[in-house]
């Protein structure tokens, strides 16, 4: 057993934690960032880690092993990527020799090593003397080097290792990655100084310091003084605050505090604020009820991995700010403490979560089945030999963090079973902590666990009852049950929240309808956001906004994880020697790894809006979904519009007080009938910035723009085609499949490829587990979309009309869909297409239905009127409104890791490609104009793989489903499944 392989010691000489600050005044800062003599070793056991080394290579700290080219990147989700027989790790593990000289500039003072993130653990050395150890890899260990330190140069060594009993507690689902990967720096400091302090306020008016006795505390209110105070023998000082400023996620109003000991001066902010939860199990600011509407947030940076610079997070925190988001839950580890800075100072509410996931465990034996049988004793959360360092785990983040105000609520971590350890953790905190709330993740899921346990075997006692067999026995399985259902409901409410993940709407409704947990209901993890999507997020929010105690939750996740080789984003599976990896769902962000936008996003931003409205009858309501900010703040543009063309526009400041309503009257009338649509439209503006935009299609009469079709092409049957033919067009109907073949215009080709009409588009990640396409391995089940033959049972010629009665049928299925596809053509050239058919039963629901056109004329431009301008779906659109636009195909392209489904836009009346053909719906239809076709982008892994542009592929669809995010999340609601079985769709093509 190695040294770092103790369950019992998972640290040695490292301090107490204490909170996070960087002294100033006589203190000394030298952050040791930068340069490192640095060497790696595949296997720790045969390096002596404290010899001299004369040969180093040199690397950037902070930064990890797998970004800096020691080690392969390698993505694991639940696996663990070694075998699971804690505390040992692999026999051969890695480490690290980290380097760097340093200066002490004052021996009479107290010279500390300080870490923010270090994985899995180290060993620290100074000047050759070995200091101590520590784990945890997302947390703060300080050293008290003095006794070692040398006035003038002296020389640190880090030995980092890649696995330790710790790892055990660290199985996020992320890019596993090793090295110093945050801050490291020395602080020279006075004898006597501050070692811990805390800020806490109390009743929204005062501030309560506590650290040493004899500190001098000074409180400024934006640099002015208004109390000053020295710290009592208890080291206790109070600032009574006149006309408080309180804070709150929208207007983030701070304090400063300034304390002085010993030469040296911390500063740090204090917000007033409080955090409750009232009887209606509502979630309360200062008294007010707040809505969540959050975020997962990882460290991830495409290029450096787990390493973040100030610039990155802030601009992380921006960018959240910018969608609406007010929470985020550090997922699943404390973030680098000045992260919380800027929390508290841009105004986010924070779920603290500590450095623990044990996910793996439900998986360590082959014949378990998946879940969380934290009962047997074997997770670490029920170990006794690993409740210290749980507990720990906990005091640590609660330390070093516990000066933030931006933290209302502390979790013990993620996905790790809910055991007598956490319980520890949870009792620990109540010994410090009751301003605050705390979260169990696993303690709401095991409440569901042994609630469906309890309802079982009660249906099974009443069963037996009724067949009056084994009654006894069922009776004692019910007792048991009772009691393990009792254990669960106080074990769930020792935390403050009910957490649950991927919770379906349905079931949210059963949660609250039969008021089954009586706590706040959190979605800890919602709107799973992998690759085209979410598409439920509008949904959810209207859901946390229908009932008091579903108080919101976090979309999972902040950002995709990616490494990023010759331009290419790759993910797992894509490096050399991983073991076991979890392939594209590192690729689950909201925003893409380069922290750019896609629909989701702004989907996202529209569902957060800090307001709704409704127009009817001549009057707009608007609703206030800000909890502190009166829509006077703000400007109100609201657009009525016809057709495109603008009937009244005006720009309002509402007075309207938090979550009230407010009346606007309009003038404008909508006509009776129009061609494309009535609309209003409102944007909603806080000084330069626009908060989101939100549109309502006005019910109105659509008149018929379908092209008319006089006279009659030339309509003649020649070998596999029939053709229609005028003075300026040839078109080929090919008589196997009954689609278009050839459009010969003016003379010229403009089909690259037959048209297909098709039921399927290249999967989304949310589809991942539909099983449309043929999987090889899975011919049971399935519709085997993309081997599908077309089965023309009948052609026929009426006048101008040509008509094929069709079936589509996948390969080992029945016929799918059989319908009647009729084309009449008119002498100039003008088509309608009308097609009318049956799905038969029996039938999964389709991704989607409808035409594939391939022009040959490559990224053509188009206009169309309908929903855009980003890319929409049934369930996807908020974000977007009915207008004209132009775009262009290669404009469509969206750059999802895994190539996908991309660029639909929904309610569409009208399409012209070029000026020169134009599609027109009899009622509306959905489209997507893509630079590739449906199987060049089903093939393609990565972006490299999909290939040239050959043509411009359009869709004119009948239906396309909706997005959901199914990739984790619940199946795909049935609203927006494409599960019609009735089929009519018509327009026309004009040339
Ligand atoms: C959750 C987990 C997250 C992430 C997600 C899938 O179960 O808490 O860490 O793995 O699933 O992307
Ligand atoms: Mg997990």
């Amino acid at each position: 057993m190695r040294f770092y392989e103790k369950f019992e010691k998972t640290s040695e000489n490292r301090l107490p934690q204490r909170a996070f600050y960087i002294p100033e005044g006589d203190a000394v800062y030298t952050l040791l960032n930068g340069e490192w003599r640095f060497n790696y070793y595949a296997n720790s056991d045969a390096v002596d880690v404290n010899a001299k080394i004369n040969k180093w290579d040199k690397v950037k700290v902070p930064s990890t092993w797998q970004n800096t080219g020691y080690e392969n990147p390698n993505y694991c989700n639940i696996n663990y990527p070694f075998p699971i027989d804690p505390p040992y790790v692999p026999n051969v593990n890695p480490c690290s020799i980290y380097e760097k000289d340093f200066l002490v500039t004052d021996k009479n003072k107290k010279t500390y090593f300080i870490m923010e993130g270090v994985s899995s653990c180290a060993s620290v050395f100074v000047n050759g003397n070995y200091v101590g150890f520590t784990q945890g890899s997302h947390l703060q260990s300080e050293f008290d080097i003095s006794e070692y330190a040398v006035l003038g140069k002296n020389v640190v060594r880090v030995v980092v290792y890649k696995w330790c009993v710790g790892s055990y507690l660290e199985d996020q689902d992320f890019f596993r990655c090793n090295g110093i990967f945050r801050d490291v720096y020395i602080l020279e400091r006075p004898e006597g100084h501050i070692v811990d302090f805390s800020l806490e306020s109390e009743n929204n008016d005062t501030v309560i310091v506590k650290t040493d006795a004899g500190v001098d505390v000074t409180l400024y209110d934006k640099g002015e003084v208004i109390g000053a105070s020295v710290t009592d023998e208890n080291g206790v000082a109070q600032f009574k605050i006149e006309n408080p400023v309180l804070w709150n996620a929208e207007k983030p109003y701070l304090y400063e505090v300034e304390l002085k000991k010993a030469g040296e001066v911390i500063y740090e902010t204090i917000g007033l604020r409080t955090f409750a939860i009232n009887e209606n199990n509502e979630f309360l600011v200062n008294g007010v009820s707040v809505k969540l509407k959050g975020v997962n947030h990882h460290d991830s940076h495409p290029e450096n991995g787990w390493v973040m610079s100030d610039e990155d997070i802030i601009n992380d925190l921006k960018l959240m700010k910018e969608l609406n988001i007010n929470c985020i839950r550090t997922s699943h580890y404390p973030p680098t403490p000045r992260f919380l800075n800027f929390c508290d100072k841009m105004g986010f509410y924070v779920v603290l979560e500590t450095d623990i996931e044990t996910h793996g465990f439900v998986r360590r034996y082959s014949n378990v089945p998946y879940g969380y049988d934290v009962e047997t004793g074997e997770w670490p959360c029920a170990m006794e030999v690993w409740k210290d360092e749980h507990v720990e785990r906990m005091a640590r983040a609660y330390h070093r963090d516990k000066n933030h105000t931006s933290i209302f609520m502390w979790s013990t971590g993620n996905e790790s079973g809910h055991g007598p350890n956490h319980i520890a953790m949870l009792e620990w905190l109540k010994t410090v902590e009751t301003k605050r709330l705390y979260h169990a993740e696993d303690a709401s899921r095991a409440f569901h666990r042994w609630d469906s346990a309890y309802n079982k075997a009660k249906e099974n006692l009443e069963l037996a009852e009724k067949r009056n067999e084994n009654v006894e026995e069922a009776k004692e399985k019910f007792e048991k049950a009772i009691k393990d259902r009792e254990k669960a409901v106080t074990d769930m409410r020792r935390a403050h929240f009910h957490s649950g993940m991927y919770i379906s709407l349905r079931e949210l409704d059963r949660w609250t309808a039969t008021n089954l947990v009586d706590q706040p209901i959190f979605l800890c993890e919602y709107a799973h956001a992998m690759g085209n999507g979410p598409g439920d997020v509008f949904d959810y929010v209207e859901k946390f906004y229908s009932h008091p105690s579903l108080v919101g939750g976090c979309i999972w996740e902040w950002c995709d994880h990616t490494v990023i080789i010759d331009g290419v984003q790759k993910y797992g599976g894509d490096f050399k020697g991983e073991i076991t990896q979890d392939g594209n769902f590192c690729c689950d962000g909201l925003v893409f790894s380069d922290r750019s936008f896609k629909s989701g996003s702004l989907e996202a931003k529209t569902a957060y809006a800090p307001f709704r409205f409704e127009y009817k009858d001549g009057k707009i309501t608007v609703e206030n979904r800000f909890d502190f900010t009166n829509l006077n703040e703000c400007k109100l543009t609201y657009v009525l519009a016809c057709d495109g063309e603008v009937l009244e526009e005006n720009t309002v400041v509402l007075d309207v007080a938090p979550h009230q309503k407010g009346v606007i009257d309009t003038a404008a009338c909508f006509p009776e009938s129009c061609k494309y649509a009535c609309t209003v439209t409102a944007t909603l503006y806080q000084g330069a910035n626009e908060l989101g935009t939100l549109q309502q299609e006005i019910e109105c009469e659509k008149e018929n723009i379908l092209e008319e079709i006089n006279g009659s092409a030339k309509i003649y049957e020649e070998g596999l085609f029939i053709y229609a033919e005028g003075k300026n067009f040839k078109y080929g109907f090919n008589k196997q499949s009954g689609n278009i073949e050839s459009m010969i215009i003016d003379g010229k080709e403009q089909l690259y490829a037959p048209t297909n009409l098709s039921l399927y588009r290249p999967w989304t990640d949310n589809e991942r587990n539909v099983k449309h396409r043929l999987i090889k391995i899975d011919i049971w089940s399935g519709e085997n979309l993309d081997y599908a033959w077309y089965n023309v049972r009948e052609s026929k010629i009426e006048g101008n009309k040509i008509t094929f009665n069709v079936a589509i049928a996948p390969v080992s299925r029945a016929p799918l869909f059989k319908y009647d596809l009729s084309y009449t053509i008119g002498e100039n050239g003008a088509v309608k297409v009308e097609l009318d058919g049956k799905i038969r039963e029996f039938g999964m629901w389709l991704q989607r239905l409808g035409f594939e056109f391939a022009f040959k004329n490559k990224n053509m431009a188009f206009e169309y009127f309908g929903m855009g301008p980003e890319e929409n779906y049934c369930d996807l659109y908020h974000n977007c409104a009915l207008d004209f636009y132009v775009s262009k195909a290669e404009n469509e392209y969206v750059n999802y890791i895994r190539p996908q489904e991309h660029g639909n836009h929904t309610k569409v009346r009208e399409l012209t490609l070029e000026d020169k053909i134009t599609f027109k719906a009899e009622n509306v239809f959905e489209t997507a104009v893509s630079q590739y076709s449906i199987d060049q982008i089903m093939n393609a892994e990565h972006t490299d793989e999909i290939g040239e542009s050959k043509a411009t592929y359009v869709r004119v669809d009948y239906k396309s489903s909706g997005i959901g995010s199914a990739s984790c999340g619940p199946a795909l609601n049935p609203l927006y499944q494409m599960n019609d079985r009735d089929i009519h769709f018509a327009f026309t093509i004009n040339i």
